[in-house]
């Protein structure tokens, strides 16, 4: 049968949704299979139908959905066929999420907010998910939103091969691009074995995408700067931080991020005179109007193939990290 590989007793189903194809064909063809075929429309008021063209009772199902625009849409999509799988007695249900929807609403910030990532967690329990599969959440604690388990990769080890070979840690700075950021920047760091720089940002909480650079702590003046971030939305905040780091005396500022939201009006700013590169992993779709010359872009797909591989074979996902963050 398509899409269906057997290993004794147990069989591998790769599954996905609309959003990002290429993404998923990716994965399979890493995992030497195929995607089972999925018949998903949607109809003129809105509403979403999936049904799966083979049997998948038994099955250990990854259902792989990459959280582009519009959200909601692709958010419902892949609810609807973990509910469907459900239906179908499939043995075990994981949601490959690459960039887990919503993980910036992770907390109350003010009185009356929603915790939308939790609700997310939540939404994907009701549908039937047994396990989530999200690389780089914003936060790590999202993880205990859901109960069940949560494989949480790193794609630093991706990103971090291809700036290894680029440049000279004897020049290098890793920039934390923001308060947030500051763990993850200072394994950078550690394992770059390079200096930290911090940049205290500022938020105005009532007005969405604002950002302001404060101060910036640590020396910059005649280093290469490294900015590393998990996403780049509108590109804002790393557009303020390369424009502070430059006139700091940075000689260059290279950027790298693992998703590539890139709303509105990311790739003007990302191309603008204070930023060397950026160089991004296609866990988001990235269609032509959303790609530009220093642009770079890693593929996640083997990551997350050895990840489901593991999963399928009860094998260990933290052994691929090293201990990473
Ligand atoms: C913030 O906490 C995140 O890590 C990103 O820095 C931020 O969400 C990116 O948004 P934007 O590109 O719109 O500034």
């Amino acid at each position: 049968m398509t899409g269906i590989t057997s290993s004794g007793e147990k069989r591998l189903v790769l599954v996905t949704g609309r959003s990002h194809p290429e993404l998923a064909e990716a994965i399979a063809s890493e995992l030497g299979s195929e995607l089972l075929p999925c018949e998903t429309r949607t109809f003129a008021n809105g509403e979403i139908y999936a049904r799966f063209d083979e049997s998948v009772r038994g099955s250990d199902v990854f259902v792989i959905q990459s959280h582009t625009a519009p959200i909601n849409e692709w958010l419902m999509e892949q609810l609807i066929m973990v509910d469907a799988l459900k239906r179908a007695s499939a043995k075990r249900i994981t949601v490959v999420a690459p960039f887990y929807p919503y993980a910036r609403q992770d907390k109350k910030g003010r009185g009356r907010e929603p915790i939308s990532a939790r609700l997310v967690a939540d939404l994907f329990k009701a549908a039937g998910a047994n396990r989530i599969m999200s690389v780089d959440l914003h936060a790590a604690q999202i993880q205990g939103f859901f109960d069940g388990p949560v494989d949480h990769l790193f794609a630093m080890p991706v990103l971090m091969e291809h700036f290894r070979a680029k440049l000279d840690p004897a020049t290098l700075t890793v920039v934390s691009p923001d308060m947030g950021r500051v763990r993850v920047a200072d394994i950078w760091s550690d394992k770059l074995g390079v200096p930290l720089a911090i940049i205290h940002k500022r938020r105005d909480p009532r007005v969405a995408n604002q950002v302001e650079v404060r101060e910036i702590v640590g020396e910059v003046e005649g280093r290469v700067c490294l900015l590393v971030d998990d996403l780049i939305d509108t590109g804002r905040t790393i557009a303020k931080a390369a424009e502070a780091l430059k006139k700091n005396g940075a000689t260059k500022v290279v950027v790298g991020a693992t998703h590539a939201v890139f709303s509105d009006p990311a790739v003007e700013l990302l191309s603008n005179e204070f930023i060397d590169s950026v160089v991004v992993t296609d866990t988001l779709p990235l269609p032509p109007e959303k790609r530009f010359d220093k642009l770079e872009i890693l593929p996640i797909a083997p990551l997350i193939a050895q990840a489901i591989q593991a999963v399928f074979d009860d094998a260990s996902v933290t052994a691929m990290f090293d201990g990473a963050a």
